[in-house]
């Protein structure tokens, strides 16, 4: 186990922030862990996985962990499905070309999205229709504190949209090692988003297989989201609100053109990315930091900006949003 004193982290976030670990520990088994929990029982512990859902605004004290557990295996196998161990430190695309390239489906909606295999099920991430949870069968998880291994089932995570047990009551509390998952071997394509397909209609793909389907999202997402390895940001600042019915009708006759998606619960959701764009910030930049060009949603750093000035411009952002729209909107980015 290498301890690092003074650990830059600079390449270790998307956002390109330059900021240090005080001290930080690359975890490859849970082994390492425990022993690294050990030696250091009295630190306060920070887990980093794949850094692409954090906004880091100063230097980090105490231990760093870097979650680098890796390998996926297979566990077992029916006629139409197979279960899958994946190690927390895999990287999330690094799953999906696995998958892919074994004809294993129910994640090819996944494709492209940044972060690591053991930080998915914290935000429950999703896209293009489909989330996390729908391909989740448990995970496993050591708890910092007690030094536990333990394993949460599906119904144990407390799963919502962009959320799950570990934003809240258990936030911070525990490294996961491992998650399993049930892929298909007889696929159910999902291509009920706009975009999908119309980019396979313009590709003259009638039956699409998984492998078309995955292409389709890393094409959409290479149009509309800055590549993190050119321009630091992660992902979505802010997620989708939702409102109540009255205050969404008032709303639609101020604004007719308001995009919305009503939701099973009577809520409407409404997109951030819409509001912020009438908001007047999209393509606006102070410095380096800014809101990009073509999805208003994700704010950026052109180079130099501290994590203290992407704050400051989403809490501005944030404050005119509520003060046109009357919706609070809530960062989906983790804020250190
Ligand atoms: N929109 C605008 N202006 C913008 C951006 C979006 O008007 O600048 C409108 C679009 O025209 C569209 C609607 O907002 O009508 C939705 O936009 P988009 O399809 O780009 O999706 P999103 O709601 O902005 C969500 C996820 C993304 C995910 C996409 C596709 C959240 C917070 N974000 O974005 O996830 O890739 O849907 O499923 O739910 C992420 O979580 O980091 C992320 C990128």
């Amino acid at each position: 186990m290498d301890i690092i004193r003074n650990k830059s982290l600079v390449n270790l976030n998307t956002f390109g922030m330059e900021v240090y670990a005080e001290r930080f520990v690359t975890i490859h088994s849970e082994k390492e862990l425990l022993t690294a929990l050990e030696v250091y029982s009295k630190e306060r512990i920070n887990i980093l996985g794949g850094g692409s859902n954090i906004l880091l605004t100063k230097n980090l004290e105490g231990l760093t962990l870097k979650n680098e557990i890796q390998n996926i295996q297979i566990t077992f196998e029916k006629e139409e499905e197979v279960f899958v161990a994946v190690g927390g430190g895999v990287p999330w695309h690094q799953f999906v070309l696995w998958a892919i390239e074994h004809n294993y489906g129910g994640i090819e909606n996944l494709s492209l999205i940044p972060g690591s295999v053991g930080a998915a099920p914290i935000q429950n991430i999703g896209a293009y229709g489909v989330e996390l949870k729908d391909v989740f069968e448990k995970l496993e998880a050591i708890d910092l504190k007690t030094k536990e291994h333990l394993v949460f089932e599906k119904k144990d995570c407390e799963f919502g949209y962009r959320d799950s047990i570990f934003k809240r009551a258990l936030k911070g509390r525990f490294l996961i090692t491992k998650v399993h998952f049930k892929l298909t071997k007889k696929h159910q394509i999902n291509i009920g988003y706009g975009a999908i397909q119309q980019t396979l209609s313009e590709w003259e793909i009638l039956n699409p297989t998984i492998q078309d389907v995955s292409k389709a999202v890393i094409h959409i997402r290479k149009s509309k989201l800055p590549d993190p390895a050119e321009i630091g940001n992660s992902g979505s600042f802010f997620k989708n609100p939702e409102i109540g019915k009255e205050h969404f009708e008032k709303l639609k006759k101020q604004f007719p053109p308001i995009v919305s998606y009503p939701l099973p619960n009577g809520q409407i959701k409404v997109p951030a990315g819409w509001l912020i764009e009438q908001a007047g910030w999209k393509g606006k930049r102070r410095g380096d930091a800014g809101c990009h060009e073509k999805q208003a949603l994700v704010l950026v750093n052109y180079g130099a900006a501290k994590g203290s000035e992407i704050y400051t411009l989403a809490m501005d952002i944030l404050e005119s949003v509520k003060a046109k729209f009357g919706i609070d909107l809530t960062p989906e980015v983790n804020i250190w």
